[in-house]
């Protein structure tokens, strides 16, 4: 096969969701359907427990296994098919961040009960902001939940993205029948079952026709007539551009659980799901099918376990072909490396693989050369743009308690931060040291691993702020006057830029208004995202 052939047979996506929605359970019924793994609870048993448990090594050890489900490859109707695990705990919700700049679509599953949750919406910021098609997901079907038609509304209203229903719900909970899928015109009944993944179908063109009888009582027949009626006259014909854009996303409803609207799913998904897609860099754009390899690193996963610390550096392939034992280009470090045993995932395990196409993710065993972000070429100088860092949600000072082991210190902090356990954020003079992490998870991270892999101790200070805010304005004078002005309230990133750290929203709008000609953001990057609302 050629490249254009090996990119168009390859689909690379996450599924996400709120904990809880059901993302595991679909996962494993995607695999499932490809064969990928022969019984239900293979994935789910490598599952990092949802349960908050502050013992972080219990944690650590279901990261350990987990990593084998990072990347989850199958094959289904000639397609290749990569799914990009992301982590349930809310804690590593950075990693589920950073894993989407890795793909180049997303399933969103949400749950019928409950709606959009917390984790949802964020989720949803995070697809935006690379306008990543959206395919959603109406979980649990089989239990009571909201209006379907709510629903929608709110998925509207608070993801902020078009929506159109590709199938239908008849009933829900006990008098749950089926679905009726627009898009295709098959009613699909309900027959709750946990192992088969067969159901019955019938193909209905015409639900005027008598034909809706013969497989639901009439006043489901009837209620379905109306409800399509309905949809068909609000809701434009569904436009495979505007969901490959961004701006539109399909909606499926089904019980993953019992297997149920997950076949139509995955298959529609594959007719409309994009191919891998062009990336841009800061100097050009790369296009999949040019011929030389390139790739950017977007997870790092280190084994806590001190009889095999070993990290992998999983690379996702943009362009050209990667091929084992062959010298890539570190643009970071100016410098060309060779991997020899480079790996693939399977459901369960992972082995050695000679080669890899555009939209492949690809593990790298890493000694330490490997950041977030980091690209490798053939030899061009590029860096891949669209990985930005998220405002963290709890920040602390780093406090040093062992003055003998300042060095050792210093590098472990940024060893573990660029690896992506936290962020750092130093402020001068006095070099202190800022954390921000998304769960509180990450602190006993940092101080486990600190004193275990280098020798140093360490203590956090609360610090009492609402968000990160990076800067971004033409007019030099005014970053200066706010620098020296609010320099208490200023620390630089790993890149050196100056982050604001606003205390409340209140601090924020302040700011906004005071020094009108600096836009502030609450992520690193800020090509597509609309500047910090300061009602967040
Ligand atoms: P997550 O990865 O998004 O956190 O969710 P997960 O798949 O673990 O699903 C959360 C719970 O919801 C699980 O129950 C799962 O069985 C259940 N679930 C998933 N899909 C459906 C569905 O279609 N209908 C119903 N009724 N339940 C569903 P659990 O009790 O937490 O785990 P388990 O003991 O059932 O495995």
């Amino acid at each position: 096969m050629d490249i254009n052939e090996e990119i168009s047979r390859r689909k690379t996506f996450a599924v996400i969701s709120h904990p809880d929605a059901g993302k595991t359970t679909l996962t494993e019924k995607l695999l499932l359907f490809g064969g990928a793994i022969n019984t239900a609870g293979a994935v789910k048993n490598n599952k990092i427990e949802k349960t908050a448990t502050s013992d972080f090594m219990e944690i650590e050890r279901q990261r350990g296994i987990s990593v084998a489900t990072s990347v989850m490859v199958f094959e289904y109707n000639g397609y290749k098919i990569n799914i990009l695990d992301t982590p349930g705990h809310k804690d590593f919700a950075e990693d589920t961040y950073r894993t989407l700049t890795a793909v180049d679509s997303v399933i969103l599953v949400v749950d019928c009960m409950k709606g959009v949750e917390e984790q949802t919406r964020k989720l949803m910021e995070v697809c935006r902001m690379r306008n990543t098609p959206v395919i959603i997901f109406i979980n649990k079907l089989d239990r009571e939940g909201r209006d379907p038609y709510d629903l929608l509304e709110q998925l509207e209203t608070e993801l902020k993205i078009n929506v159109r229903p590709l199938s239908w719900p008849i009933g829900m909970g006990n008098s749950f029948q089926g679905v009726y899928n627009l898009y295709e015109k098959k009613l699909q009944l309900f027959n709750p079952n946990k192992t088969e993944i067969s159901q019955q179908v019938a193909d209905i063109d015409d639900l005027g026709s008598a034909q809706p009888e013969e497989y639901l009582n009439k006043s489901y027949a009837d209620k379905l007539r109306e409800d399509t009626e309905l949809l068909e006259a609000y809701y434009e014909n569904f436009d495979k551009e505007l969901y490959s854009e961004g701006y539109l996303a399909p909606v499926f409803f089904g019980s993953a659980v019992n297997n149920f609207g997950v076949k139509e799913l995955l298959e529609t998904f594959l007719s409309i799901a994009p191919q891998p897609s062009s990336r841009p860099t800061a100097s050009r754009e790369v296009l999949p099918r040019e011929n030389k390899f390139s790739g950017f690193i977007f997870k790092i996963h280190a084994n806590l376990d001190p009889n095999h610390r070993d990290r992998i550096a999983f690379c996702r392939v943009c362009s050209g072909k990667f091929q084992r034992n062959a010298f890539y280009y570190h643009t970071r470090l100016n410098k060309k490396i060779r991997f020899n045993n480079p790996v693939t995932f399977m459901a369960n395990d992972k082995k050695v693989l000679d080669e890899a196409w555009p939209g492949d993710v690809v593990g790298l065993f890493d000694n330490g050369t490997f950041k977030i972000g980091d690209t490798l070429t053939v030899g061009e100088d590029l860096v891949f743009k669209g990985i930005p860092n998220f405002s963290p949600e709890i920040f602390r000072e780093l406090r040093n308690n062992d003055p003998f082991k300042t060095k050792q210190l210093e590098k472990g902090v940024r060893q573990l931060t660029d690896e992506g356990v936290a962020q750092l954020f130093v402020q001068q003079p006095g070099n202190r040291k800022i954390i921000g992490t998304v769960g509180e998870l990450q602190f006993e991270v940092i101080k486990y691993r600190l004193l275990h892999e280098y020798g140093a101790k360490c203590d956090f200070t609360p610090l009492n702020y609402h968000k990160a805010c990076w800067m971004r304005t033409s007019n030099s004078k005014q970053l200066e006057k706010f620098l020296s002005v609010k320099g208490s309230n200023v620390a630089y990133d790993k890149d050196n830029n100056p982050v604001f750290f606003a205390e409340t929203p209140w601090m924020l709008k302040m700011a906004q208004e005071t020094y009108p000609d600096i836009e502030f953001f609450f992520t690193s990057e800020f090509k597509t995202e609309t500047p910090a609302e300061v009602t967040r």
